[in-house]
């Protein structure tokens, strides 16, 4: 199984740019990429802050430049958006269950879960009991296949102190639940606006840059929020029976690829 993983896309609306940056023009350079150079891949999945004050004019304009893509595309929420107005846009896509954006697919003898952390109104997540009882019901029905979790919020703290303090709430019952389940192979996430890999209690994770701007790693110990213009990334990844890969790819600097041999005759 091939995914393209994206996250973070915070559209605005038409015309308008966001963190001195363009969301709408950087994501339109992403589905190019992908149509060009990853048409292969299964689908392609959107982990949350798809609109950066959740307007409706940015749902509209995400739907125009995603049903450009060549492959499927399934999208969950994430604290920047309106839980509402993405219904109204999105709400016939991908099967959402119980008034979330949480859904299963199972393909490929894969279990995969796309599950909803926006939580109340701000901007740490979360999940409510009856979240957290529609998950535990999926691993119990699946609980013979690999599992693999989409996410906006990190399930776990980070190490990158402002992004922890707007982390996922329920920490330690999200773990208890997953303990009874030994089949929970990665979990994908976005929220952070960072190049994450790592590992949870022996759960793998990662997750991608956004598309429009990054969290600077350096801001962590200030009082004010720092962005930096490192490039957006998408991740090409992998799945089989025992592997999960992934590549980030920088798709902004594509011009930037050179053949790695030139003969010496060749250089100046
Ligand atoms: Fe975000
Ligand atoms: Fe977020």
């Amino acid at each position: 199984m091939k995914i393209i993983h994206i996250s973070d896309t915070h559209l605005v609306s038409k015309r308008a740019g966001h963190y001195a940056s363009d969301p709408i023009l950087k994501l339109k350079k992403a589905v190019e990429s992908i149509n060009k150079y990853q048409s292969d891949a299964d689908f392609l999945v959107i982990t949350g802050d798809l609109a950066d004050t959740g307007s409706l004019d940015a749902y509209i304009d995400l739907r125009e430049i995603l049903d450009e893509l060549l492959i499927p595309y399934y999208l969950i929420i994430g604290n920047h958006d309106s839980r509402e107005n993405f219904f109204q846009i999105f709400g016939d896509k991908c099967g959402y269950q119980d008034s979330f954006t949480q859904f299963p697919l199972v393909k490929d003898d894969k279990h995969l879960l796309f599950l909803d952390t926006k939580f109340e109104e701000w901007h740490d997540g979360g999940f409510s009991q009856e979240r957290f009882e529609w998950i535990e019901n999926q691993l119990q029905t699946n609980s013979n296949l690999p599992t693999y979790l989409f996410m906006h919020h990190p399930p776990f703290l980070i190490h990158h102190k402002q992004m922890d303090d707007i982390g996922f709430r329920h920490k330690e019952q999200f773990w208890e639940m997953l303990s009874k389940y030994q089949n929970v192979k990665h979990i994908f996430f976005g929220h952070v606006h960072l190049l994450i890999n790592g590992s949870y209690r022996g759960v793998s994770y990662s997750s991608v840059r956004s598309t429009n701007h990054q969290v600077a790693l350096l801001s962590q110990d200030k009082e004010l929020y720092f962005n930096s213009n490192e490039q957006p990334t998408y991740a090409v990844v992998n799945i089989d029976r025992d592997q999960v890969n992934t590549i980030s790819h920088e798709y902004l600097n594509e011009e930037l690829i050179y053949p790695s041999f030139i003969p010496m005759d060749k250089c100046s």
